[in-house]
C-alpha cells in the first residue's frame, strides 16, 4: 500500500510513522510528503528518510482548487492509494475529497466532537476537564468531523501543566496511529 503523508509542522507524528514502517509495524510504503509550510521541520525529516517531498505555500496559488490540483497530480504519479494527514493544518478541499473519497485519515489531539480545530490540547487544559485524548478519524468536509475510526484517552493529573500534557498526548499519538492506520489499512473498516 502506497501512502502519502500530509504535514504542516515539526513532524513527530510523521517520524513516527516512518519508524513503524522501517521496523515492520506497518506494511505501508510512504512515497511522498506533502507539506504547505516551506522550512518546516518535517520537511528534514522526510528527506532523511529519502521520501519525495512536495512543498508548496498558498498563498501562489489562486485558491484551494489550484494547489489541490497540483498535489492530486503528484499523488497519482506515484500510485498513492492513502493520504495520512499528521499534523496537516489546513482543511481539505473538494478537489483532493473527490479524488480519495474515504481515503483519507487524520489525527486529532481531543475526543472529538470535543475542542476540533487549532490549539485543541489548550483548549482542553483551559476548559479544565479531567480525561481528554486522540482521535483517528476518515476526513469529510468538514473541520474535524468525519467518521471517527479509533479513539483513546489520557488523564488529566491535578497538577499536570500544559506542557506536561502536550508530551503525554504525542507519546499516544506515536504508538496509536501507526497501528490504527495499519488496521484501517488492512481491513478497510472501523477498528
Ligand atoms: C499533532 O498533535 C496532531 O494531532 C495535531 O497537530 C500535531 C502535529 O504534531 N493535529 C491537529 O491539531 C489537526 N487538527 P507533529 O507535527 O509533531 O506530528
Amino acid at each position: 500500500m502506497r501512502i502519502a503523508c500530509f504535514a504542516s509542522g515539526s513532524g513527530s507524528n510523521v517520524e513516527a510513522i516512518f519508524e513503524a514502517i522501517e521496523d515492520g509495524r506497518m506494511s505501508a510504503r510512504c512515497v511522498l510528503l506533502v507539506c504547505d509550510r516551506p522550512g518546516a521541520p518535517v520537511i528534514e525529516r522526510a528527506v532523511r528518510r529519502g521520501c519525495d517531498v512536495f512543498v508548496f505555500a498558498a498563498k501562489e496559488y489562486p485558491d484551494k482548487e489550484a494547489f489541490e490540483r497540483e498535489i492530486v497530480a503528484e499523488l497519482e504519479r506515484r500510485g498513492v492509494e492513502r493520504i495520512i494527514l499528521a499534523g496537516y493544518m489546513r482543511l481539505i478541499g473538494q478537489v483532493l475529497l473527490e479524488a480519495y473519497q474515504g481515503r483519507i485519515v487524520n489525527i486529532h489531539p481531543s475526543l472529538l466532537p470535543s475542542f476540533p480545530g487549532k490549539d485543541a490540547i489548550a483548549q482542553a487544559f483551559h476548559a479544565g476537564v479531567k480525561i481528554t485524548g486522540v482521535t483517528i478519524h476518515v476526513v469529510d468536509e468538514g473541520m474535524d468531523t468525519g467518521p471517527i475510526i479509533a479513539q483513546e484517552s489520557v488523564r488529566l493529573d491535578n497538577d499536570m501543566t500544559h506542557e506536561e500534557l502536550q508530551k503525554a498526548i504525542q507519546r499516544v499519538e506515536h504508538e496509536l496511529y501507526p497501528r490504527v492506520i495499519e488496521e484501517w489499512i488492512k481491513e478497510g473498516a472501523n477498528v
